[in-house]
């Protein structure tokens, strides 16, 4: 081939290659997403004009500071029977009722998501732009009918929960962690990042939080498995729960600090304050995201550096998914045993490298042997949990961390989900945690700690 012809076939490729790549992007952009339809309401109109009259018509006493939420029901409620334009249309009861009640979620909370963040059984409530919000049921998503107005309608709610806490969001700074006033973690995201309209994810907690027996009712954890951990917390054992997003982690790292002594001075660290100990003596601290200007960062690791100048018997971290990995090894190495903390993760030994790399993002260029060697030391037992295909929430792994062999931490499960027996007829796993036969062997530890472990509680079992 000729140079003028090889030129030719480079130059036609070149041209069909950008077509192809053109129509892709252009596929991309064009491609119909399923977010669902915004639906004619036919009161929307009645609706805003009553919504803009109460406004004007209440005005700043709204927002009384000495007004308390049921007495600002009631006047909302009042007013908005008075509201002239509702009488001129007609409407059946029913209808009345809900204008009524979607005009004062409005006012009052946060719109077309307000019964379901009221509604106690659900455990998370997604909003993916305006017109398409999803719940969790029992660990299962459904689609709901509720939607918002418009994008505008969502952002005003989204305004509205974030202010509350002092953040705000905006196409600066679009993405923003909030609390609900019940607790309930936030998470809103904004376009130009949302490419949809905008996201909001709101984790619902029980309202009492769930206790060691709600976990043995749901099945998450046997009764052996609860004393067992138990005793692991009470004899100051160094313990990583882990899991993947929703798993669980959270509300059983909850769980297990319900176990720590009423003597013990303990010090609680998370990005949103998710923790709720009954111990009397117990400092929560918050990190704190950049402000405008991108200063005033303060970050779980500056939080747990400071932490160990606080005198702490035990220091629970929510989560640690970076540097603070070091910090939190270092002081569960320097005395500060029986801390609890939580790591994103797929399986127990997926646990102790996911604390490697993070350990690595602090840059101090260790060697691997040194933080293998540092992590077999300072984390006692993994305790891993999984969210299955039927939604329950169970922990699949009891695992105790070794020591090094060659380069390898070793592992030994001390309990482990056994999957062997199926599904009931309503899709749910039979399946039960269960002990391996396997002794831990910090048991001598736990004993020196003055906490005594029956010996029957790792014989093989039938799952109790
Ligand atoms: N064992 C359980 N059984 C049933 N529901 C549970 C269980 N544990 C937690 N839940 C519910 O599941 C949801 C997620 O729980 P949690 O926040 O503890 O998970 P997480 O793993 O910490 O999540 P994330 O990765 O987002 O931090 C919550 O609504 C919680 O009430
Ligand atoms: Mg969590």
């Amino acid at each position: 081939m000729g140079l003028s012809e090889r030129l030719a076939t480079a130059q036609r490729d070149r041209m069909e290659h950008a077509q192809t790549s053109t129509v892709k992007s252009s596929t991309a952009t064009v491609a119909p997403v399923n977010r669902g339809e915004p639906v004619a309401d036919p009161f929307a109109e009645l609706k805003a004009a009553v919504h803009h009259s109460l406004l004007t018509a209440l005005g700043p006493r709204l927002y009384d500071a000495n007004l308390s939420q049921p007495d600002l029901e009631v006047m909302v409620r009042e007013a908005l029977q008075d509201a002239s334009s509702f009488d001129e249309m007609p409407m059946t009861a029913a209808d009345r009722t809900r204008l009524t009640q979607e005009i004062s979620d409005d006012i009052l909370g946060y719109g077309p998501i307000e019964p379901y963040l009221r509604d106690p059984n659900l455990s998370e409530v997604m909003v993916n732009g305006p017109y398409d919000i999803w719940i969790e049921r029992d660990g299962r998503l459904n689609r709901v009918n509720a939607r918002f107005a418009n994008e505008a309608h969502l952002r005003r709610t989204i305004d509205k929960i974030v202010a509350r806490v002092g953040r705000r969001v905006d196409e600066s700074s679009p993405m923003v962690d909030a609390r609900l006033p019940d607790g309930s973690r936030v998470n809103a995201v904004i376009p130009p990042l949302a490419l949809d309209g905008s996201l909001l994810t709101v984790r619902k907690f029980a309202a009492d939080p769930y206790t060691v027996a709600d976990l043995i009712t749901f099945g998450s954890m046997t009764p052996r498995s609860a004393e067992f951990l138990e005793a692991c917390v009470k004899g100051s054992l160094n313990i990583v729960v882990s899991g993947g997003t929703g798993a669980g982690k959270t509300t059983t790292l909850n769980v297990l600090s319900s176990f720590i002594p009423t003597d013990e001075r303990i010090v609680t660290i998370e990005d949103a304050a998710e923790l709720q100990l009954n111990q009397e003596h117990v400092l929560r601290l918050e990190s704190r995201p950049s402000n405008i200007e991108g200063k005033g960062a303060v970050t779980i690791r500056d939080l747990v550096r400071n932490a160990l100048r606080m005198r702490p018997d035990r220091i629970v971290v929510g989560e640690v998914r970076d540097a603070s990995a070091l910090d939190m090894l270092q002081a569960m190495n320097t005395g500060h045993d029986g801390s609890i903390c939580t790591v994103h993760s797929n399986s127990p030994r997926d646990t102790l490298s996911r604390i490697e790399t993070m350990v690595l993002m602090a840059g101090m260029d260790l060697p691997m042997r040194a933080i293998r060697e540092q992590i077999a030391s300072a984390v006692d037992l993994v305790v891993h949990q999984t969210r299955l295909s039927d939604g329950s929430r169970r922990i699949t792994h009891i695992t105790e961390v070794e020591r090094m062999e060659g380069d390898v931490i070793t592992l030994q499960d001390i309990f482990v989900f056994d999957h062997s027996m199926g599904h009931d007829e309503n899709g749910i796993s039979r399946g039960r945690l269960r002990a391996t036969g396997l002794r831990p062997k910090f048991v001598e530890q736990l004993n020196r700690n003055g906490v005594g472990v029956d010996a029957m509680l790792f014989a093989m079992d039938g799952g109790l």
